[in-house]
C-alpha cells in the first residue's frame, strides 16, 4: 500500500487579476491534506473519492472527468498502460472553497502513482501534469493553485512565468475562516472574464492595482514589514469587491475579524463563497478565531507562513 499526500493553499494577494497577468501569492497550507492511497489487486483502475461517494472504473469514464484525467496523463507519463489497482482518494481540503482542493487531489495522485512505479518526478513535471487537469475544474486557470502546491512552498506566481520564490524575513499568522457556503471557483472565473470583457478599461485598471497591491505585499514579506500587510490585506479586499467577487457572508467574517483586532482580512480564492485570510498576531489570535466562529464560520484554520 502506498499513500501521497498534498496540502492545500491560499492566495495571500492577487486572485483573479493572476488571470489576466498580473503577480499574486500563494501559501501552501499544511493542516489540510489531500491523500492518494493505492492498494495493487483487483481488475483494472478502480479510483474511490471517499468525500465525494465515487467509485470510478478508468475504462468507463469520460475523457473530462479529472480523477480519471489525472489517473490517465499521469500513467501515460511513467510509460503504463494496464494495470490492476485501487486508487482511494480522501481530502480534509473543503471543495469549492478557495484552498486548493481540485489541484491537491491531482497532485497527491500524480506522487502516489510516482512512488508506487518507484519513479523520481519532479516538482515540474508534477505541476505540469496537474495543471492540464486544473483546466477541467476551471476553464481558464493560471496556473497558481497547481504551482504552489505542487512546489509546497510560497510562490510569487506571474503566469506563463518560471515559479518565482521569496524569503519570509519575519513569520507571520493567518487565520482562515470558511463561510461553509460552496463558490464554486469557475464559476467566479467566469464571470468576471464577462464583466472584464464588457468594461474592459475599468475591468484592467482593477487588475493593475491589484497586482501593485501582490508587489507591495512581496516586498514588505521580504522586508519583515507585517504591520503593511495588514493595509495591503484591506486595499486587496476592496478591489475584490469592486470585481464582484464577494459575498456577504465572506463581508460578514471579515468584518468580525478586524472587529476582534485583525490588522487586515480578505477572501482568498475565487471568492463569492469559501474562505477568508484575517492577518492576526500572537495577542489577538483566540480573540479573532472566537470572533470567526461567533460569525458563523464553520471552521477556522490558524497558519503561520514562513
Ligand atoms: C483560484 O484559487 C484563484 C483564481 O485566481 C483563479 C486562478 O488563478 O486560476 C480565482
Amino acid at each position: 500500500m502506498i499513500t501521497a499526500s498534498a496540502p492545500g493553499k491560499i492566495i495571500l494577494f492577487g486572485e483573479h487579476a493572476v488571470v489576466y497577468g498580473r503577480p499574486a501569492i500563494a501559501a501552501p497550507v499544511t493542516q489540510v491534506q489531500a491523500t492518494a492511497t493505492i492498494r495493487p489487486g483487483g481488475h483494472g483502475i478502480i479510483i474511490q473519492a471517499i468525500d465525494t461517494h465515487e467509485t470510478i472504473a478508468l475504462d468507463r469514464a469520460g475523457p473530462n472527468h479529472p480523477l480519471a484525467a489525472i489517473v490517465r496523463s499521469t500513467l501515460k507519463h511513467l510509460g503504463i498502460f494496464t494495470a490492476d489497482l485501487s486508487i482511494t482518494v480522501r481530502s480534509t481540503i473543503p471543495i469549492a472553497s478557495g484552498l486548493g482542493s481540485g489541484a491537491a487531489v491531482s497532485t497527491a495522485i500524480v506522487q502516489a502513482l510516482a512512488m508506487w512505479t518507484n519513479t523520481a518526478v519532479d516538482e515540474a513535471t508534477v505541476n505540469a501534469l496537474v495543471y492540464e487537469i486544473e483546466k477541467l475544474h476551471h476553464g481558464t486557470p493560471s496556473g497558481i493553485d497547481n504551482t504552489v502546491i505542487a512546489y509546497n512552498k510560497p510562490v510569487y506566481f506571474i503566469k506563463g512565468q518560471p515559479i518565482q520564490t521569496f524569503t519570509v524575513a519575519c513569520p507571520f499568522i493567518v487565520a482562515i475562516g470558511n463561510t461553509g457556503i460552496a463558490g464554486p471557483t469557475k464559476i467566479a472565473v467566469g464571470d468576471v472574464r464577462k464583466n472584464w470583457a464588457a468594461q474592459r478599461d475599468q475591468y484592467e485598471t482593477w487588475f493593475d492595482q491589484i497586482g501593485a497591491v501582490a508587489q507591495a505585499a512581496r516586498a514588505a514579506i521580504e522586508a519583515g514589514q507585517i504591520e503593511r500587510l495588514g493595509l495591503l490585506m484591506d486595499r486587496n479586499q476592496e478591489l475584490l469587491r469592486a470585481i464582484t467577487v464577494s459575498s456577504p457572508e465572506l463581508e460578514r467574517l471579515i468584518d468580525a475579524a478586524k472587529s476582534a483586532g485583525a490588522a487586515g482580512a480578505k477572501l482568498v480564492g475565487g471568492g463569492r463563497g469559501g474562505n477568508m485570510i484575517a492577518l492576526v498576531d500572537e495577542s489577538n489570535c483566540d480573540a479573532v478565531v472566537a470572533a470567526l466562529k461567533d460569525a458563523g464560520a464553520t471552521s477556522v484554520i490558524v497558519t503561520t507562513i514562513q
